[in-house]
This record gives C-alpha cells, structure tokens and sequence, in this order.
C-alpha cells in the first residue's frame, strides 16, 4: 500500500482514507510530532509564536502548549474543523478575539490555561456547543461578563480558578445548562457569587479554594438542585458561617477547611440530611456540643483533624448512626467518651493520633476495642498517666490496662466544715479543692440554688482550682453553699455556710440591694424572699425596739394609773416618762442604737 502515499492532503477517491493515515505522518510540522492514529499533532514547548504551518486538515488533537503565541484570530483555526482537543496553555495570549473558535465545531475541551489573558470578551466562546470541557485559570482575567459562556450548552466542567477575579457578573454563567463541575479558586472575590452561580441547575460539584471571603451569608446557594459536592478550602479570614447559608442545598460531602472557624456551625448543616462526608478540619474550633448534629442521620466520615479540640461533649454524634469514620488527628483531646457516639459499635476508623490523651476510664472501651477499630497508621498514645505515657494502645495487656487505665471518685481535700464570716462589702472565698482522676469539674451551688460553674458571674467567680470568690460580699450572699465535684467516677459535696454581717441601715435599701446573683429579681412580680436576707442581728434589733415600745406603753399606763390613783387625793399634773426613741441616723446597729441614742425625758401635762 506504500506507493498510494502520493500527496497526502489531496482527497483520493476510494483511497482517501488510506491516504489520511498514511499521509499525516508525511505532512508534519517541522518540529512537531504528529501521530496518524490518534490524528494528533503535539507541538509542546517548540517555541512556535503562531499556529505552525502544515498542520494536517484532520487533526483531531492539537497541543500547542508552552509556545510563545500572544494572540488568537479567527482565522487561525478556520481550516481545522476536525480539532476536538485544542491545548493553547502556558503561552502568552493577552487577547482573544470574539468569534476566534467560531470554526471549531468539533471541539470538546479547550485550555487556554497560564496565559495573560485580562479580558475575555463577549463572543469568544460562541460557536462552540459541543465544548464540554473548558480552562481559563492561572489568567489575569478580572471580570466575568454576563452572556460570556452564553453557547456553551453542553459545557460540563470549568475552571476560572487562579485568575484576579474582583467581580462575576450576574448573568456571566447564564446558558451553561450542562455544567456540572465548577473550580473558582485563588482569586479576588469577597462575596460568593450568589446569583451568578444560581443559573448553573445541573452543577454538581462546587470548588471553592483560596479565596478572601470572610462570612458565607444566608442563602449564599440558590437554585443549586443539583448540587452535591461542596468544597470550600483555604478561605483564612472566614469566620462567619451564617445558619441559612447553605440553605436549600442538598449536599452528600461537604468540606469546610483550612478556615478561621471557631464554632462548629450546627445550624447551617441542620438542613442536610443526605450528608455523608463532612470535613470541617484545620479550623479554630474547640468543642464539639452535645445533641445538635442529631439531623446529620447519614453522616459516614466526619474529619475535624487539625483544629483546636479540646472536648467533644457526651452525645455530640447522637444521631448518626452510621459513622463508619472519625477523624480527630492533631487536636488537644484528652479524652474521647463512648457516650460521644449514637452507634460505637459502627465505628471502623478512628484518627485520634497527636492527642494529649488522659487514659483513664473514660477510654477503656476504646482499648478495649483496639483490636476491631482501625487508628490508621500512626498510633495514639497516652500522654498520662505516666507509667504508659508514649506507649501506643496496641501494645496494652490486659494486665496493663486494669492497672493504669481506672477512674477514682473525686475528693474534696477542703474540710467538712468550712464557716467563712465577712462584713458587708468586703470579699469572701470559698475553698473547695478536689481531686481525682479524671480531675473533677467542679460546680457550686447557692443558697438560692443556683448552680454556678467554672466562670464568672456577676459578682461571683468560680476559679479553676474551685474556688468561689465573692467580690463585695452583700447580705443576702449569705446561706449554705454546696461545692460538687464530679467526674465520671461519682461526685464529692461539700457545705460551706457565709455569714455577711451588716453594716449599713437596717430598713432601707434592703429591696434595692437585690441585684443579686441568681437573678431572681428579673421578673418584677417575682420577687425574692426578703425574709432570707435578714440577718439575725436585723431580727434582735427590731425586736429590742418592739420592747422598748412595749415597755414604754406599759410605763406609760402605769403612770397613769399611778396619776389617777394620786389624783384622787393632791392634783399633779406633770407626768414623766422614760423612752428610748428609735433610731433614724444612717448606720444604726444594735450597739450604736444603745449608745447613741440614751432615754430621754418627756414632760406631759395632764388635762
Ligand atoms: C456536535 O457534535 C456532533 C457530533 O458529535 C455533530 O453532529 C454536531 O454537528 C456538532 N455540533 C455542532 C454545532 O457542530
Ligand atoms: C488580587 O489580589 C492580589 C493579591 O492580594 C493582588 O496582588 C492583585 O492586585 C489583586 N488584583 C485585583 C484586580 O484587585
Ligand atoms: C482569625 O480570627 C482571629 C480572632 O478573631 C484573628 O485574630 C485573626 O486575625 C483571624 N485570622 C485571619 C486570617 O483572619
Ligand atoms: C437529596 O439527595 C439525595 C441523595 O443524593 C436524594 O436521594 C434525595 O432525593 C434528594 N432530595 C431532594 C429533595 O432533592
Ligand atoms: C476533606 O475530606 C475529604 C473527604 O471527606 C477529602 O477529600 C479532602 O481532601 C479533605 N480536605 C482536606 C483539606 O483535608
Ligand atoms: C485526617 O484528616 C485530615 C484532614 O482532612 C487529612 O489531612 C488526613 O490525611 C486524615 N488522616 C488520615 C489518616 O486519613
Ligand atoms: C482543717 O481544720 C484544721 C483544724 O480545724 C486546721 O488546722 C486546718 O488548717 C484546716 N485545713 C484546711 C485545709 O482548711
Ligand atoms: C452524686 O452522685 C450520686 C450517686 O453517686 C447521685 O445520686 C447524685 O445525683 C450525684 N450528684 C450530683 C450533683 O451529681
Ligand atoms: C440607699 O439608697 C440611696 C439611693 O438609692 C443611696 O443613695 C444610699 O447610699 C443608700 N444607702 C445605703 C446605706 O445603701
Ligand atoms: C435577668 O433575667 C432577665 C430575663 O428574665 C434577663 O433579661 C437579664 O439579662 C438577666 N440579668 C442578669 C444579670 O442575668
Ligand atoms: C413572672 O412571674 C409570673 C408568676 O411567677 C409568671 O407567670 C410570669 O411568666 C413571669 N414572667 C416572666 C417574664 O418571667
Ligand atoms: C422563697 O422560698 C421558697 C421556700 O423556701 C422557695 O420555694 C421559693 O423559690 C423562694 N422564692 C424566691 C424568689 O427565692
């Protein structure tokens, strides 16, 4: 068949195929190489400034990657109507002309990656409906134009990552009906492009990476049907997940990392209960709440790796019943309770590698279940206790474990009976240290029942050693307060009881001196036991001025009846009495309403 390779671009009859294959491995770019089965002609990094001359009329493929072409024409292409892959990347092309594809109606994926285009004009892309794949990243183009990608209908993945995108217009993605995949990565948005991205129906996969945006809004998606993937990497300064913001979307993996997080953002998963594969890892979140993720019931693979964990609260995974995966690598966990779980039995894979883990009880049933979970490659260690500090879990014996891995009750080293006394207005403290393993957390609770745990109140801090400071003791502090501390072990109590003596007037203010730590005056008709905050002294004195009263009545009428009973013989008519007058200066106390105040002497005139 050799001698029918005569001249290969002439369309031969009946030998025109033949002709094709055998005579594109004649005519060939000179330093191109071309390959007649697959009609590919590669012309990568020939330092071609244009498209080369002889080019064969069927390519099918075109590579003319890392050249030094600057332009596009619509001329450029119009004698190649076969080409379905066209590489143009890494070249220097500054500018496309609109119209510059028109002739390609067979191309189906087109890079025009890494070059310095800065402006993409309406109508670069038209002509081109057969185009499913499309690469625009690593540009310097700054803004999407409405109607840009207008024709290209049957467009299933585009990449605009890379560029200094400052704004995508709101019509720019109209017509890319067969989208399904889109990367929008390191550019210069603020906002997510919200109603741009609400014409793409069919997109499945959403990448967002590198980007500067701080807050998702609410409603950030809309119309996204059909979304299922959402990635959001590499955003530092989001710190704001509002809970609507994924609102209306249907997702199965949903990654949110490498972020300035530092609330797990339970609101804004509530609505997702196809959820699967939720990445929230290399954030600034700390706990992980009990009881609010109960909607995430499909959840297999949870990561937080990377963050700044210090406690996933009892029953945060209540709910998900079929979490096959967790992954809490490199945080600051010292546990990891069983009581975290809806399903521990359903946990195949758990990273909890570069933890300072405590191997207490809490954590027996994870050893005891090392031979069944999978910690992956690196295995976890106990930071304490000492005796297998840095040892990993698979080389625990059973003898080890009920040696080390054990919980003790707390006990408060304080004595049985604290009395702590203070004057009005000066600060008390209450001491109440315990210990045990785990060392217990300790809560107070007051006279008025109110339970304060480990912070400040008001006027009253709970200190981490269980101390209760009260800082400007007032009367009504005063009561029985009881210090618990508690681990899983059981718990400890301890009573202390407060005496704040008064100083100030006995009558007044006392309804105002209700700003009191519980609260209790919130609710205007509610208001507090006001016999509670009198002190005794308060009942000894006004019951000393009731006798005083009393006595002087008494006198009185004995005065009288001694009067009258003289009166029937000599007429006297001055009488004498003896009363202490009650008190009205400020700072009456018992004693100085004795001092202060002697009997004085009233002179009566009987009529
Ligand atoms: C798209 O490709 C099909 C064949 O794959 C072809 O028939 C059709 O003409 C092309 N569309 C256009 C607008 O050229
Ligand atoms: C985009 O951000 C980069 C880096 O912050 C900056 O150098 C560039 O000038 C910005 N471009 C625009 C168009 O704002
Ligand atoms: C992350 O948040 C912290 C505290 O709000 C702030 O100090 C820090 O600058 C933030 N980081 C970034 C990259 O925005
Ligand atoms: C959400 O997605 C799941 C799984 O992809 C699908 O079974 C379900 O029908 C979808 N629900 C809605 C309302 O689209
Ligand atoms: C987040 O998790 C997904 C799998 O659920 C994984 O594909 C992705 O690479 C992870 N992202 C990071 C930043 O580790
Ligand atoms: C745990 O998750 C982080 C974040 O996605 C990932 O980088 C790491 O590879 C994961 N570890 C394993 C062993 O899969
Ligand atoms: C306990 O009481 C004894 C005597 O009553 C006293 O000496 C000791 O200091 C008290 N200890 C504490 C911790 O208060
Ligand atoms: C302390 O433990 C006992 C049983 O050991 C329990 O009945 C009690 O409710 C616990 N008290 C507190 C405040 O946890
Ligand atoms: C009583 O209340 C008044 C005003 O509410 C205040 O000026 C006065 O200092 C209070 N007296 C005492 C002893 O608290
Ligand atoms: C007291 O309770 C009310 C509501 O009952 C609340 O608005 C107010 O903030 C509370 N004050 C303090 C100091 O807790
Ligand atoms: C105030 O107290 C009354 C009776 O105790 C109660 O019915 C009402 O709900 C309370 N109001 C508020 C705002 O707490
Ligand atoms: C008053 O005391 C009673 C009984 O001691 C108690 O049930 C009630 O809650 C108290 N009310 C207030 C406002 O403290």
């Amino acid at each position: 068949m050799l001698h029918t390779a005569v001249s290969c671009w002439q369309p031969l009859l009946g030998l025109a195929l033949v002709a094709v294959f055998v005579g594109s491995t004649l005519a060939c770019p000179s330093r191109c190489e071309c390959s007649a089965q697959s009609r590919s002609v590669i012309c990568h990094r020939k330092r071609y400034n244009a498209i080369p001359d002889g080019v064969p009329i069927e390519t099918r493929i075109l590579d003319l990657s890392k050249n030094r072409v600057q332009a596009v024409n619509p001329d450029d292409f119009a004698a190649y109507p076969h080409i379905e892959e066209l590489d143009l990347s890494g070249n220097i092309i500054a500018y496309v002309e609109p119209g510059a594809f028109n002739s390609l109606y067979s191309l189906h994926s087109l890079s025009l990656k890494s070059n310095r285009i800065k402006l993409l004009s309406l109508g670069v892309f038209s002509g081109l409906s057969n185009l499913t794949n499309l690469d625009i990243s690593d540009n310097k183009v700054v803004i999407l134009v409405d109607y840009m990608f207008q024709d290209l209908r049957n467009l299933r993945s585009l990449e605009v990552g890379d560029n200094e995108l400052v704004y995508i217009s709101h019509r720019a993605f109209s017509g890319l009906l067969s989208l399904e995949s889109l990367t929008l990565e390191r550019c210069n948005l603020t906002v997510v492009p919200t109603d741009a991205l609400s014409h793409l129906h069919n997109l499945v996969r959403l990448h967002m990476r590198y980007l500067s945006i701080s807050s998702l809004h609410p409603y950030s998606f809309k119309k996204l049907f059909h979304l299922r993937h959402l990635e959001i990497d590499n955003w530092p300064s989001l710190d704001l997940f509002a809970a609507n913001s994924l609102h209306g979307l249907n997702l199965t993996t949903l990654s949110v990392t490498n972020t300035n997080l530092s609330f797990f953002p339970y609101q804004a998963l509530r609505h997702l209960p196809y959820l699967t594969h939720l990445n929230l890892s290399y954030s600034r979140i700390r706990t992980v709440e009990g009881g609010l993720l109960q909607d995430l019931v499909q959840l297999r693979e949870l990561r937080l790796a990377g963050s700044q964990l210090v406690s996933i609260e009892p029953y945060a995974f209540q709910g998900m019943r079929w979490l096959r995966s967790l992954n809490v690598s490199h945080n600051r966990l010292d546990t990891l309770e069983r009581g975290v779980f809806h399903a521990p039995e359903t946990l195949q894979v758990l990273l909890i590698n570069n933890n300072p883990l405590v191997c207490d009880c809490r954590l027996m049933w994870l050893q005891q279940r090392r031979h069944s979970i999978s910690f992956g490659d690196i295995q976890p260690e106990c930071s304490t206790p000492e005796g297998i500090h840095g040892r990993p879990f698979k080389e625990f014996k059973e003898t080890l474990l009920s040696y080390y891995v054990t919980c003790t009750k707390p006990k408060i080293r304080e004595n049985r009976t604290q009395m702590v006394s203070v004057e009005e207005g000066q600060s008390a403290r209450l001491h109440c240290n315990a210990e045990g393993a785990p060392l217990p957390t300790i809560f107070w609770v007051t006279p008025r029942r109110k339970h304060l745990t480990n912070r400040s109140h008001g006027r009253v801090t709970v200190h981490n050693n269980g101390s209760l400071d009260i800082k400007a003791a007032e009367v009504q502090d005063d009561g029985v307060y009881m210090c618990v501390a508690s681990n899983t072990a059981g718990n400890d109590t301890l009573m202390v009881s407060l005496a704040v003596k008064s100083l100030g007037s006995l009558y007044a203010n006392r309804t105002q001196h209700y700003t009191d730590t519980s609260n209790a005056t919130a609710n205007g008709t509610n208001l507090p036991n006001v016999t509670f905050g009198l002190d005794l002294k308060t009942i000894l004195v006004s019951t000393a001025m009731g006798c005083f009263t009393f006595l002087g009545v008494v006198l009185f009428c004995f005065l009288l009846l001694f009067v009258w009973s003289r009166g029937k013989g000599k007429h006297k008519n001055n009488i004498d009495i003896e009363y202490v007058p009650r008190s009205k200066s400020n700072g009456t106390s018992a004693e100085e309403a004795d001092q202060g105040a002697g009997p004085r002497r009233f002179n009566m005139k009987m009529i």
